[in-house]
C-alpha cells in the first residue's frame, strides 16, 4: 500500500501482523453492505481521492445503491462536517456516481506507462514473482518464453501484494485474506474480483509491461 507499510511489513513483522488481526476481525460481524459503508464514511474521514472511490465501489460491489452510499455520507456530516462531505459527494460524482458507480465501469485511464521487467530468462518459471517499483507493482508469471504480468494490487481495497504474499503460484492478501492465483490472476472470492492483467512485450529477450489507470 505504500513504502512505509512494505517497510514495517518487512522489519516489524510482529507490529504489524498484530495490526492486519485487528483489521481482519474488526467488522467481521457485520453484513458486508453494512460494513462498507462504514468503510466508506472512515474512507472519507481519514483517506485521499483514491481510497474514497476505491471504498465506495467496494460498496456499491456488496450491493449498496448510489443512494445509499449518499445517505452513509450524510449521516457523517454532524461528525465530519458538511465541508468534508462535501468535498467527499464531489469526488463520487467526478467518478461516476451519478450514472453507475458499478464494478465494471472503469475509472478514467489518465496515466501509460512502459515499465522494464528486464530479461525474460531471468524471471523464475512456475511461481510468481513481485516486479515494479512503487506505486508500479507488478506479478510477473513466466511459462517458458511466456509472460504474464498482473497489478500487484489486491481488488478488494487496493492492498500491494508484496513478496511475503507470495508462496509459489498463490498471493494472499494480508489485508483481509484474499488470495489469488497465477497464471490467470484468478480470485478466491469469484470471476469479478481476478487481478488486472497488463499487456506485456518481449523483444529481444527484455520484458516490459504496459501499466495504466
Ligand atoms: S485489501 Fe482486503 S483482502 Fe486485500
Amino acid at each position: 500500500m505504500s513504502r512505509a507499510y512494505d517497510y514495517l511489513l518487512r522489519e516489524r513483522p510482529r507490529a504489524l501482523g498484530a495490526w492486519e488481526d485487528f483489521q481482519r476481525d474488526a467488522g467481521s460481524r457485520l453484513e458486508p453492505a453494512t460494513r462498507a459503508l462504514i468503510e466508506l464514511v472512515t474512507a472519507a474521514a481519514a483517506r485521499g481521492d483514491d481510497e474514497l472511490v476505491r471504498a465506495a465501489r467496494a460498496a456499491r460491489e456488496a450491493d449498496c445503491s448510489a443512494e445509499e452510499l449518499v445517505d452513509a455520507l450524510l449521516l457523517a456530516v454532524p461528525a465530519l462536517g458538511f465541508t468534508r462531505i462535501a468535498w467527499a459527494l464531489d469526488r463520487l460524482i467526478e467518478h461516476g456516481l451519478s450514472g453507475a458507480l458499478g464494478a465494471a465501469t472503469p475509472l478514467a485511464v489518465t496515466v501509460e506507462e512502459d515499465l522494464a521487467l528486464g530479461p525474460v530468462a531471468a524471471l523464475p518459471q512456475g511461481r510468481a514473482v513481485r516486479r515494479g517499483g512503487p506505486g508500479r507493482a507488478v506479478l510477473a508469471w513466466r511459462d517458458g518464453d511466456e509472460v504474464r504480468a498482473f497489478k500487484a494490487y489486491c481488488t478488494h481495497h487496493g492492498m500491494e501484494l508484496t513478496e511475503h504474499c507470495i508462496e509459489g503460484r498463490r498471493v494472499t492478501c494480508r489485508q483481509h485474506g484474499w488470495t489469488f492465483e497465477l497464471p490467470d490472476g484468478r480470485c478466491s472470492m469469484g470471476d469479478a474480483w481476478g487481478l488486472t492483467e497488463l499487456p506485456v512485450t518481449i523483444e529481444s529477450g527484455q520484458v516490459s509491461v504496459r501499466w495504466s489507470e
